[in-house]
C-alpha cells in the first residue's frame, strides 16, 4: 500500500497516543512502521547544547520522528548548521541562543517558545563543557564554579523553567546527560565527575516528583562519543579505547540519540528515574577478560 509520509502524519495526529495499542490494531503493518518513524509528530522537543556533538545528534534525530525541535545553544553559527540539516531533512527547528547557566535568559526563552506552540514535549538536558585537566587537590574554584553551573545549575534551570508547563499539560519528558565519569570519576576532572554523579541524584529525585504528573525523568550515561568534546582524547587513546570496548568501536552522537528517543516516546511512560549506560559496554572491561578470551583462543 503506497501512502505519503505526510498523510501518514495526518492519521498520527488523529490517533489517541495514549492507547497505542487501540490505535495500531487499526493500521496496516505498514503504516505502523511508517507512524513509528513518525513518533515525535507534532511534539515541541528542546535540546539544550544542540550546535554540536550529542546535542545536534539529538535534535537531528526528533527531527526525523517528526518533531518541531527547539535547537538552543550559546553558539549561535553552530545552531544555525544544525537548523540547516533539519530543514534539509524537511523537519522543523528553530534555533534560540540560550545559556543554560543565566535562569533569567533560560526563562526567557522558555516562555518564547511556550508561547508560540502552547507546550513544550520533551526537554533534552545536554548542554556541558569541561575544564582544562587539573589534580583535584590544584583545581581552582572557579573550574567547579563553571561546570557545576552549567551542568547542574543549568539543568536546574530548564527544568524548572519546563516543569510547570508539562505538569501543566500532565505530560512531559526529561532526558539529563551523564556520563560514565558520573560512574567512576575521572581523573583531571573532579569538577565534571561531581557534576555528572550530581545529576543521577537529580534523576531519581525528579523522577519521584514529577512522576505524579506524568512527566518521566531518566539519565544516559555516554561512554566516549566522537563529538568536538572528546576530539583530544580520541587524538591520542582512540585505539585504546577501541581495544577495551566490547563492541569495538567508539560511540556516535546517533548511538546517544537513539537511548533519548527510546526514553522519549510516549509508549515509554513507566520507565522513570532510571539510568542508561550507552558505552558499548565499556565500563565491564577488565584486564582478568583479555587474559581469559586469549586463553579461550589458545
Ligand atoms: N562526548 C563524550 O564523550 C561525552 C561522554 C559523556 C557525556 N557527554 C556529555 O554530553 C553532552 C554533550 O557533549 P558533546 O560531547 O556533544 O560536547 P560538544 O562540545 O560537542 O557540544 C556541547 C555543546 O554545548 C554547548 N554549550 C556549552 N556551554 C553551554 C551553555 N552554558 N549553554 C548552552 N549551551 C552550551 C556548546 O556550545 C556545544 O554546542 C555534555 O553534557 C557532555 O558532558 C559527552
Amino acid at each position: 500500500m503506497e501512502k505519503s509520509v505526510e498523510s501518514m502524519r495526518k492519521i498520527v495526529l488523529s490517533m489517541d497516543f495514549l492507547e497505542p495499542a487501540y490505535g495500531y490494531n487499526k493500521l496496516s503493518k505498514e503504516e505502523v512502521i511508517i507512524m513509528k518513524n513518525n513518533c515525535f509528530t507534532n511534539q515541541v522537543a528542546i535540546v539544550t547544547g544542540a550546535g554540536s556533538g550529542i546535542g545536534k545528534g539529538i535534535a537531528l534525530d526528533f527531527a526525523r520522528k517528526g518533531a518541531k525541535v527547539m535547537v538552543t545553544d550559546i553558539n549561535e553559527e553552530a545552531m544555525a548548521a544544525t537548523k540547516k540539516q533539519i530543514l534539509e531533512l524537511n523537519g522543523y527547528a528553530e534555533t534560540y541562543y540560550m545559556d543554560v547557566s543565566d535562569q533569567e535568559i533560560v526563562e526567557k526563552v522558555v516562555t518564547q517558545i511556550y508561547s508560540k506552540h502552547q507546550k513544550i514535549d520533551i526537554l533534552v538536558c545536554n548542554a556541558g563543557l569541561t575544564s582544562p585537566p587539573v589534580l583535584g587537590i590544584d583545581m581552582p574554584e572557579e573550574y567547579w564554579d563553571k561546570l557545576l553551573k552549567v551542568h547542574l545549575y543549568g539543568t536546574q534551570y530548564c527544568v524548572k523553567a519546563c516543569g510547570n508547563y508539562m505538569k501543566e499539560a500532565k505530560y512531559g519528558r526529561i532526558i539529563l546527560m551523564s556520563s560514565l565519569a558520573g560512574v567512576f570519576g575521572l581523573a583531571g576532572n573532579v569538577n565534571y565527575a561531581a557534576a555528572k554523579t550530581g545529576l543521577i541524584g537529580v534523576n531519581y529525585t525528579l523522577a519521584k516528583e514529577l512522576g505524579p504528573y506524568g512527566i518521566t525523568v531518566n539519565a544516559v550515561q555516554p561512554g566516549i562519543i566522537r563529538t568536538p568534546m572528546a576530539a583530544p582524547a580520541l587524538a591520542t587513546l582512540e585505539e585504546a579505547l577501541v581495544g577495551d570496548t566490547p563492541v569495538k568501536r567508539i560511540g556516535e552522537s546517533e548511538d546517544v540519540a537513539h537511548a533519548v528517543s527510546f526514553f522519549c516516546q510516549k509508549e515509554s511512560g513507566f520507565i522513570t528515574g532510571t539510568v542508561l549506560r550507552v558505552d558499548g559496554g565499556y565500563i565491564l572491561q577488565s584486564g582478568m577478560d583479555s587474559i581469559m578470551l586469549q586463553m579461550c583462543q589458545q
